[in-house]
């Protein structure tokens, strides 16, 4: 992936909450195509980092730049707790933003949707609504919602940790697929085995900046600092 051009490119990213400086210069590259996953004790600022990306919360430094700035980029970002609109059915779900948002022709966003269903294996469910789907269904319609805007990048936050194993086994395949296929991504999840396979690098935030990152060999062979080893005993240690 270092050999690839950069992507995005984070730099010197500050964010105040309540009068709290909770991101505290985060440097963090992505190439093209990258998946990258972000791990860190609770509280270091993983979630508010998705969310900045994501433009939900405003940054007070830093930069966040795109290396082609011609195109325009969108962020998606999926949840821990999925936050479908639970009025709405799963197909409906998926069409909301390509029709509202991006004012796409109606019949084509249908397809679309449709497709995407069918891509994260719920093509018999499209008309379902959230209430009528498990856990797993749920969070793949959720994905499928945030590929229909056409993300130039994918955000995950912790997105299988409120599933049970099987179910999360069936997330993490359609996140496998995805980044097998290219899409940018940057996921938190605890889920070591996954980031081991899958992701391209793995970066440890602590006290709200990126302290470590490196391709997933070394990153879990040899922990950079005492403190990630710690953290990844931890994680070891209450796995199921
Ligand atoms: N809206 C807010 N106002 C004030 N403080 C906030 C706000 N949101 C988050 N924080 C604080 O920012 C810090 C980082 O929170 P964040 O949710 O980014 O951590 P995290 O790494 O995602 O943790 P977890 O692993 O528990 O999800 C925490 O101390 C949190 O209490
Ligand atoms: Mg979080």
């Amino acid at each position: 992936m270092d050999t690839l051009k950069d992507y995005l490119t984070i730099e010197g990213l500050r964010v105040r909450l309540g009068g709290q400086t909770i991101l505290d210069g985060v440097d963090l590259k992505l190439a093209q195509g990258e998946t990258l996953v972000l791990l860190g004790r609770s509280g270091c600022g993983k979630s508010t980092l998705l969310r900045v990306l994501a433009g939900l919360i405003q940054h007070e430094a830093g930069s966040i730049q795109w290396n082609n700035s011609s195109e325009a980029h969108r962020v998606a970002m999926v949840f821990q707790d999925f936050q479908l609109f639970p009025h709405l059915s799963l197909i409906d779900n998926v069409m909301l933003a390509p029709l509202r948002a991006l004012k796409r022709p109606y019949e084509e966003v249908r397809l679309q949707a449709t497709e995407l269903l069918k891509r994260v294996g719920l093509a018999d469910r499209i008309n379902h609504f959230p209430s009528e789907v498990s856990g797993g269904q749920k969070q793949r319609a959720a994905i499928a919602r945030a590929l229909a805007i056409e993300p130039s990048l994918l955000l995950l936050d912790e997105p299988t940790s409120a599933l049970d194993p099987e179910l999360k086994l069936e997330v993490l395949q359609v996140l496998e697929d995805l980044s097998k296929n290219g899409m940018p991504m940057i996921l938190v999840t605890h889920e070591i085995g996954f980031a081991r396979r899958i992701a391209h690098r793995v970066a440890f935030m602590d006290e709200g900046r990126v302290a470590a990152i490196s391709d997933p060999e070394n990153f879990f062979k040899s922990p950079a600092s005492e403190k990630i080893r710690s953290f990844l005993d931890c994680l070891d240690h209450y796995r199921s």
